[in-house]
């Protein structure tokens, strides 16, 4: 199969075509690189992810890409710098692929700079998601899984969060461009039976987290002997999930939608194990052998108090059962950070 990777050199992106080149597949990828963390972090997962040294020199950015994009490029990897709000230069790499499948992964992410900036949040995650949208109406691409987020479930006393809850009530610009996502994938499934999965992740971590996720920011602060941001009293909690969780709920969501006709389905993908903000601490200095300073300061605005995923339909139609418990996830993800050092840096 020919999967076309939206975000393919993010966190969760560069996971899943590790595992999808692994497992044969030719892969499409396509990311802008924006600046929302250093691109560089983003070349060094490309890297990793292909299995290829990364032993990049690193000047100045354009250079830097056109280097990465002939270093990467075989046989089954094309990878294109690539903006999603750009249209025509997606359509030039609709007509250039036979594509099976749509995994879209490319968004401004973070809930907190969403409300600094949410009409660039708007123009990402929602025409930049329309503009794929057309193009696999016009291309007769017939599979899409797209990336949701249980922020969409907003501040909900009620757990665990199901997908048949209400979710009218998300209290960020980022949760709502994710909820507005899923109600316009509808529209398409609809009109032009576009078969379509959207995944609603809960926080996800491991490997190549993104350096601004609360534990991998704790993680570096913790390690430098700096003070941490503790938002709260401690007892926010979050549904972790980790990496190769997600990545094989990923994987069961295409198989699924490969086998099936007219589909449209939101699954949730957690650990279904909640942990407090405390005991993120606590398992982080554990596994750094280190005690954290604490910075007390209240709630942020758009932040949610509690996750909790039920994740019973992704065992029913996907298989999807996570394996990895929280502790040995961080220790881990704490491993490779200490192994990346300089690049966490
Ligand atoms: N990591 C989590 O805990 C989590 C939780 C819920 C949902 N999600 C969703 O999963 C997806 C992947 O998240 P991630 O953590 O890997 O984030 P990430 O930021 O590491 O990856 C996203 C990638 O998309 C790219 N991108 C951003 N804007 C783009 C644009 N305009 N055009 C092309 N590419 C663009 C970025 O350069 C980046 O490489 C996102 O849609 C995110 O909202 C992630």
């Amino acid at each position: 199969m020919t999967y076309l990777i939206t975000g393919g050199s993010g966190f969760i992106g560069s996971h899943l075509i590790e595992n999808l080149l692994k497992n044969g597949h030719s892969v499409i990828s396509i990311d802008n690189f924006d600046d929302f963390y250093d691109y560089r972090i983003k070349i060094n997962n490309t890297l990793e992810s292909l299995g290829l040294e990364k032993d990049i020199a690193f000047s100045e950015k354009e250079k830097d890409l056109n280097n990465l994009i002939s270093a990467a490029e075989s046989s089954n990897f094309k990878l294109y710098y690539q903006d999603i709000r750009d249209k025509k230069g997606l359509e030039n790499i609709f007509k250039s692929h036979k594509i099976d499948m749509i995994i879209h992964l490319a968004a401004l992410a973070g809930v907190r700079p969403s409300i600094e900036r949410p009409l660039e949040y708007e123009e990402v995650n929602i025409k930049g998601t329309m503009h794929l949208w057309e193009l696999a109406k016009d291309f007769s691409i017939k599979k899409i899984i797209c990336a949701s987020s249980s922020s969409v479930y907003g501040n909900k006393e009620k757990t665990p969060f199901s997908e048949i809850d209400n979710v009218d009530h998300p209290i960020s610009p980022y949760a709502a461009t994710k909820r507005a996502v899923e109600i316009l994938g509808n529209v398409y499934h609809s009109l032009y039976g576009i078969d379509m999965i959207h995944l609603r992740f809960f926080t996800v971590y491991g490997p190549r987290q993104r350096p601004d996720l609360a534990i991998h920011k704790f993680t570096k602060l913790i390690f430098e002997n700096k003070e941490i941001p503790f938002y709260g009293d401690g007892t926010t909690a979050r549904d972790y999930t980790f990496i190769d969780d997600i990545i094989q709920g990923i994987i069961g969501s295409a198989n699924y939608l490969y086998l099936n006709k007219n589909v449209y389905e939101i699954i949730n993908l957690g650990e279904s194990e909640v942990i407090s903000l405390d005991e993120m601490v606590a398992t982080l200095e554990k596994a750094l052998d280190k005690k954290a300073v604490v910075k007390n300061l209240p709630m942020q605005p758009g932040d949610v108090t509690k996750t909790n995923a039920d994740i019973a339909k992704a065992a029913t139609l996907t298989g999807y059962k996570p394996t990895t418990n929280f502790q040995n996830g961080i220790k881990i993800f704490v491993e490779w950070f200490l192994r990346n050092r300089e690049q966490n840096s």
